[in-house]
């Protein structure tokens, strides 16, 4: 571990008493003492003690400037006052029905007005969505297998659960990579029906179909690779899939999961100009509350009206959730507040821009919309396999560096983004450079001190 990284830690220690004791509490009873995987790091995670606008509070009482903002579900910031007086009326008038009610019609109209699809259904997080759109395109295609992108994450069903991060003995031949198990328990079956490609390569896409004629229901993919950063698509490269999947017989869906809200008012169709066949919608649509959505055109979602695949869910539309989406679209979601985080998003990506020069540390920011990530790395990644050559301690460095100078730069996860929501302000994208501009040149020494730490072959 490099001295200035142990350094971060041991302020980072020093300032966080609580958290490690309610940590040290929380393993006694909870697996890893965290409700989600990606919330466990070393030594221990921060402990939250409360949300206001574009601020966090820990147990110590330290504040922190929060780009994590639930692992870039709230754009909304925290509290935002439409969405508590929108769950607050779901509050004086009943939450779960295991009926219809009048607001689902409403949320699918604003879905249906932004993204391209003529109907909707709903759920409680991505990986329902994701898991949903998967079958659907299954039955649409009347073909078992499932396109990914290496380093692609789609949630948690066993679909999504191939190919997430496998190690660099693992990946196999770039040009047809592996499908690899993300942990055990994922039957072989799933395996042999989830084919890999590689992120930014048509020409592994086209192998793929080449290899398994007529047998491809689906590609799935985010529009832009997250879960590596921020892997941006090549010109052509999106256009690209949607001509294959076409030529092919096979359906193209956009896990529109983060980008849905965060890229644009339409998502990645508006910012990219393609068209998918199903899109999947969670995380920032339901401003904190557990929804999420999936859509595609009226031939393709008949498939449910006519019985022919099963989509069900006793918390599917829950008022809560639908309140809180609907005040998202209507009052949260707008032109101007995309311009508002567009602004401050390129406001923070310049100012990156700036201090990387300044300090000579090979890195540069890729960002988009209300999303961005500095990526320590000399050049612009292409896929999974440029991210497997991170150095994570360098990362760490940063992470924990920021985390003490009052900044949640992202969520921690060298695979992560920030996330810039409404409610932050000016102040908070200079407080947010102020402290890079003070810790980026320990961070660019130790990264010269320790040059050649890229492992693996470049691309
Ligand atoms: C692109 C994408 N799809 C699906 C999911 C799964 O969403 P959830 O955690 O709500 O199940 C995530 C979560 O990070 C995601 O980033």
């Amino acid at each position: 571990m490099y001295e200035g990284l142990k350094k971060e830690i041991a302020t980072y220690e020093k300032r966080t008493p609580k958290s490690a004791e309610a940590h040290r509490r929380a393993v006694q009873r909870i697996p890893l003492g965290v409700a989600s995987n990606y919330r466990s790091y070393e030594p221990y995670p921060v402990f939250v003690k409360e949300g206001s606008g574009s601020k966090i509070y820990d147990l110590d009482g330290n504040e922190y400037i929060d780009h994590n903002l639930c692992f870039g579900v709230l754009m909304a910031g925290h509290n935002h006052p439409a969405i508590v007086k929108a769950i607050q009326n779901a509050l004086q008038v009943g939450w779960a029905f295991g009926m219809p009610h009048e607001m689902e019609w409403e949320l699918a109209e604003e879905i249906c007005a932004r993204y391209p699809v003529d109907m909707v259904r709903f759920g409680s997080s991505g990986t329902e969505v994701t898991m949903h759109a998967c079958r659907l395109a299954r039955a649409a295609a009347q073909r078992d297998k499932i396109l990914k992108f290496e380093g692609g994450y789609h949630g948690l069903h066993d679909t999504a659960l191939v190919s997430v991060k496998p190690t660099a003995e693992e990946v196999g031949d770039i040009d047809r990579p592996n499908s690899v198990s993300a942990g055990q328990g994922i039957p072989q079956g799933t395996l042999d029906n989830v084919v890999v490609a590689t992120f930014n390569d048509l020409k592994s896409v086209e192998y793929r179909f080449k290899q398994y004629p007529n047998q491809i229901a689906a590609i799935i993919l985010e529009p832009i690779q997250m879960n590596i950063g921020m892997c941006m698509p090549q010109p052509g490269f999106l256009e690209g899939l949607r001509e294959i999947a076409t030529r092919h017989g096979a359906l193209l869906i956009f896990d529109e999961v983060k980008t849905g809200a965060k890229l644009a008012l339409g998502g990645a169709t508006e910012y990219y100009g393609v068209r998918p066949d199903i899109i999947t919608l969670a995380k920032s649509i339901g401003g904190g509350a557990p929804l999420g959505a999936f859509g595609a055109g009226r031939a393709i979602m008949d498939l449910i009206s006519n019985h022919k695949i099963f989509h069900g869910g006793t918390y599917n539309a829950n008022r809560i959730s639908m309140s809180a989406g609907l005040a998202m679209f209507r009052e949260v979601l707008t032109r101007e507040n995309y311009l508002h985080v567009t602004r401050l998003c390129k406001r923070l990506t310049d100012g990156y821009r700036a201090i990387i020069a300044k300090v000579d540390l090979q890195a540069y920011v890729a960002s988009a919309g209300a999303i961005g990530a500095l990526m320590l790395f000399p050049q612009e990644m292409l896929s999974y396999r440029d991210w497997l050559r991170l150095d994570r301690d360098l990362w760490c460095h940063y992470w924990f560096g920021m985390v003490n100078r009052g900044v949640l730069p992202q969520p921690y996860g060298y695979d992560e983004q920030w996330t810039i929501s409404v409610q932050h302000t000016d102040a908070d994208i200079d407080r947010h450079l102020a402290a890079f501009e003070d810790l980026a040149p320990a961070v660019a020494k130790a990264q010269q001190a320790c040059s050649g730490t890229f492992v693996g072959s470049p691309h």
